[in-house]
């Protein structure tokens, strides 16, 4: 197994090399067209996945052209928070944590510091006290916005971070009760998970559910239940409530048990074998990345069952959905969707619909890289 895995981090970081000289300066869209990623602007949420992913590379090769390149993408966040390019929602984690936190946990860099903590800073100004949430998007406090979003989970880490080398518990504090909120809404009955939970602006209280990017209201939008493997193998890390080790153990258990065939989940869970509909394999590497967070966190008797889980999707997306040849794809994962269009959900327009998108290409790797070897979380 270990040989399959270090021949595709091989394959994954060629590719990578070989993108270096498209994207330092400018990073890679969100997700590709026709499989190429074209260049962009440092915006949207998605450009710390692009650094993150240097940042593994240089992790697994020690190849020095992937920290020069981490580092000249590490000043652009800087910039970015400073003049507040596109900062104006929550995902400060997913945009500071693997570029800027990785950039100080691996190489002390002072600017990968400033920016990851104007950026916790950025991330609690939309802290809201009635309701205990981090305002996902929007104008603060207006009542259509007033909401939370499951993805979220994942922008907490560099809350606890900001603490951390703060000594400051402020951002803690706020990550603790966002945490507490979203897990006493956010999951179902049966175990499956809303994307978003709105609140009374004026009460705090949970009114409703609703989903932004799954198929309807009361589905499981694949990329969504996966943040929430992700996010409760996380919240656990640095809560250490054993509640949400049991929402964990929930939350996967639906997960696994709506993968198809090839363990690699169709877009929404509500979509099995034969439905027509396309996947996304980036809900499986994150998946696989939330287990391997939390496997050595679960008792001994536990471990097979999801350790084999994560390693049927994992051999999957190595085998049936990792690019093999640049050629094919300037990115590492095909097959994922970022939004698309249903009956019951006129929201979204179809966008990156069977393509690479940057958050699964850099899941992919790092599950490859906590596969391969001892990794310390840039989360
Ligand atoms: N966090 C946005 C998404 O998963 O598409």
């Amino acid at each position: 197994m270990s040989k399959l895995y270090l021949q595709a981090a091989q394959a994954a970081t060629d590719i990578l090399k070989s993108n270096l000289s498209k994207f330092t300066d400018k990073f890679q869209m969100s997700n590709s067209v026709g499989n190429f990623y074209q260049p962009s602007e440092n915006v949207e949420w998605t450009t710390g996945f692009c650094t993150g992913e240097y940042w593994l590379a240089y992790e697994l090769t020690q190849d020095e052209a992937f920290k020069k390149a981490a580092l000249v993408q590490t000043e652009s966040f800087l910039h970015r928070i400073e003049n507040k390019v596109d900062v104006n929602h929550h995902d400060m984690g997913f945009l500071y944590t693997p570029s800027c936190v990785a950039a100080y946990k691996l190489t002390q860099s002072e600017t990968g510091k400033k920016a990851a903590l104007l950026a916790a800073d950025n991330l609690v100004s939309r802290f809201q006290a009635v309701g205990g949430f981090l305002q996902a998007w929007g104008e603060l406090g207006a009542e259509e916005n007033y909401r939370l979003i499951i993805d979220c989970l994942l922008n907490l880490p560099l809350l606890y971070w900001a603490s951390e080398v703060t000594k400051d518990s402020k951002y803690a504090d706020i990550a603790k009760l966002h945490t507490k909120t979203s897990l006493a809404n956010l999951i179902r009955e049966d175990n499956s998970t809303y994307h978003t939970y709105f609140f009374d602006k004026k009460t705090g209280k949970p009114t409703h559910g609703v989903t932004h990017q799954g198929y309807r209201d009361g589905s499981a939008w694949a990329r969504g239940q996966a943040w929430g493997v992700y996010g409760t193998a996380l919240a656990y890390r640095y809560t250490k409530e054993e509640q949400c080790k049991d929402l964990f153990i929930k939350v996967t258990d639906f997960f696994i048990n709506h993968l198809p065939q090839d363990n690699v989940p169709y877009w929404d869970l509500d979509f099995t074998d034969g439905s027509n509909e396309p996947k996304d394999s980036s809900a499986a590497a994150i998946a696989v990345c939330g287990i391997l967070e939390m496997l050595p966190m679960l008792p001994e008797l536990q471990q097979e069952k999801y350790e084999q889980a994560a390693q049927k999707m994992l051999e999957s997306l190595v085998k049936n959905y990792a690019v093999k040849d640049i050629a094919q794809s300037n990115g590492l994962l095909l097959h994922g969707v970022y939004a698309k269009n249903s009956p019951y959900n006129p929201i979204p327009k179809d966008r990156g619909v069977d393509e690479c998108n940057t958050w699964g290409d850099y899941f992919y790797l790092e599950a490859l890289t906590r596969s391969i070897k001892q990794w310390n979380p840039y989360w």
